[in-house]
């Protein structure tokens, strides 16, 4: 292989000190760390750096955020009638066989602090089960319940994909059949420092970090599976983030939504809890439906209140969307291209004298919900956050295990005690979706029954 024309970008870009290092490895490790190189995308790194460099201030400028149709959690009765149909229709797209499931797992979950991939953290509040095992048992559950065949599509980064699949291995893939779980990687993207470097991750490699969950629709389309799952008559994927423990796994109302507004992708949403809420606001922006980060707000914008004193920019984006096979098809026919965002995060790398040190790294990433202006149609619902939300992100305080752990068993309770079960105050109680979806099914379930919670109960 020449790698001559991957030294000379190098050099053409100011990465000197990336040259000096080849220059002193073995001819070996010279091959291996040329090779690596290769498989970076390094001109669209130095492009998107010189891009940002050039804009002035700050960051973005704020578009102009007006209000979008948004379907309202059900309460009139034209309302409670639509959702009945909408149920409907997402049962029987289930039962047909025409849903898949896309967990994106590739982030490094830095903020967490937990080695390892996000899915493997033990959250449920009584037994611990890992994120993943929550996802999978209640794709078993729906399978059952429907039956129906619905592939889990694991989207993993590079780095994370080979302990990711080997987790599932070893826990008999949770239940699933092995030809039920699809891995596919996102692509990579070399970090740099504040000043546009390129840094060294170890001897042999560049430090590079996963291109966002944008990459997804790509990488969908490259590793072959978008075509797979056309022709096994898939015709929608209902998307989510691993981090959300309460999220309702191919929820029919959603999917049933969708394809009665005939959209290409759609989004839930929740009442943002308070003003400092980090999550992205779901709004029109040049007459399209579109998501913009909270770090694209400024503080204020970010904060206001609207002439009745009510958050203006309350639609916040919980990371759930249901994404027709056939809108990722025609983005990828048609060549399409996410805009990048840039964050600056702290990382750890070789610094100058080869010692790995913490450093201010700039990372590239791509969205998922900037594909929502390219949609010719979307659809967005909001939803009760205490049914349907609850990250786990932080170590502590908000958003973090203790938060979510307390989130889904108050959910369990209500659910308990609307069956009437009593329930002692303080006890953690949990429901396994093998045992019970949703409180009908749970209900059902203990019919007849008399059951008296006084401790911690796992009903499963
Ligand atoms: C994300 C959303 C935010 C939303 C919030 C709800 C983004 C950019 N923002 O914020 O609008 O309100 O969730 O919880 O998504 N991931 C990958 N590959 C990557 C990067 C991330 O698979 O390259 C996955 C992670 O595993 C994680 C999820 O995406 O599950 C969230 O990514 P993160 O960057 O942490 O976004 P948040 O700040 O949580």
């Amino acid at each position: 292989m020449d790698f001559q024309p991957i030294l000379d970008l190098l050099e053409k870009n100011g990465q000197g000190h990336v040259l000096d290092h080849i220059r002193r490895l073995s001819p070996e490790k010279r091959e291996v760390f040329c090779r690596n190189l290769s498989a970076l995308n390094l001109p669209l790194a130095f492009r998107l750096y010189q891009n940002f460099s050039r804009q002035k201030g700050s960051g973005t400028h704020l578009p102009n955020i007006e209000p979008a149709s948004i379907i309202p959690t059900s309460r009139t009765p034209e309302e409670i009638q639509r959702r009945q149909e909408a149920i409907r229709l997402g049962e029987s797209l289930i039962r047909g066989n025409q849903i898949a499931v896309l967990i994106v797992a590739g982030g490094q979950g830095t903020r967490l602090g937990f080695a390892g991939p996000k899915g493997f953290f033990p959250i449920s509040p009584v037994k611990k089960k890992p994120l993943f095992q929550l996802f999978a048992e209640s794709i078993q559950a729906l399978s059952a319940r429907y039956r129906a065949r619905i592939p889990l599509l694991v989207m993993t980064s590079r780095e994370n994909r080979e302990e990711t699949e080997a987790f599932f291995r070893s826990r008999g893939f949770f239940g699933l059949g092995k030809d039920q779980i699809h891995f596919f990687s996102q692509g990579m993207l070399p970090t740099l420092t504040p000043g546009g470097k390129l840094i060294l991750g170890d001897e042999t490699s560049l430090l590079a970090n996963p291109e966002g969950h944008g990459g997804s629709l790509k990488a969908l389309h490259e590793s072959g599976l978008a075509g797979r799952l056309k022709g096994q008559g898939i015709s929608e994927i209902f998307y989510c983030q691993v981090d959300n423990p309460l999220v309702k796994i191919a929820d029919p109302a959603f999917i049933g939504y969708h394809r009665q507004e005939g959209a290409d992708i759609s989004t839930k949403v929740v009442r943002r809890q308070n003003l400092e809420e980090k999550v992205g606001i779901y709004g029109m922006v040049n007459g399209k439906p579109a998501i913009i980060e909270y770090s694209d707000f400024s503080p204020e914008d970010y904060r206001s209140l609207d002439e009745n004193g009510s958050i203006r920019y309350w639609a916040g984006n919980i990371a759930i969307h249901v994404i027709s096979l056939s809108f990722v098809d025609r983005l990828n026919r048609e060549g399409f291209a996410l805009p990048y965002h840039r964050a600056v995060k702290e990382i750890e790398g070789l610094g100058p004298g080869g010692r790995s040190e913490k450093m201010a790294g700039l990372k590239f990433e791509s969205f998922l919900f900037d594909s929502i202006p390219l949609a010719q149609k979307s659809c967005c619902m909001e939803v009760v956050r205490e049914e349907e939300f609850a990250p786990v992100k932080n170590q502590t305080g908000i958003d973090s295990p203790e938060t979510a752990r307390g989130a889904m068993t108050n959910l369990f309770r209500r659910w308990l005690e609307g069956a009437g079960v009593q329930v002692a105050p303080g006890v953690q109680v949990e429901v396994s979706p093998l045992f019970a979806l949703d409180q009908e099914e749970l209900a059902d379930k203990l019919k007849g029954k008399k059951v008296v919670v006084g401790e911690d109960s796992y009903f499963g």
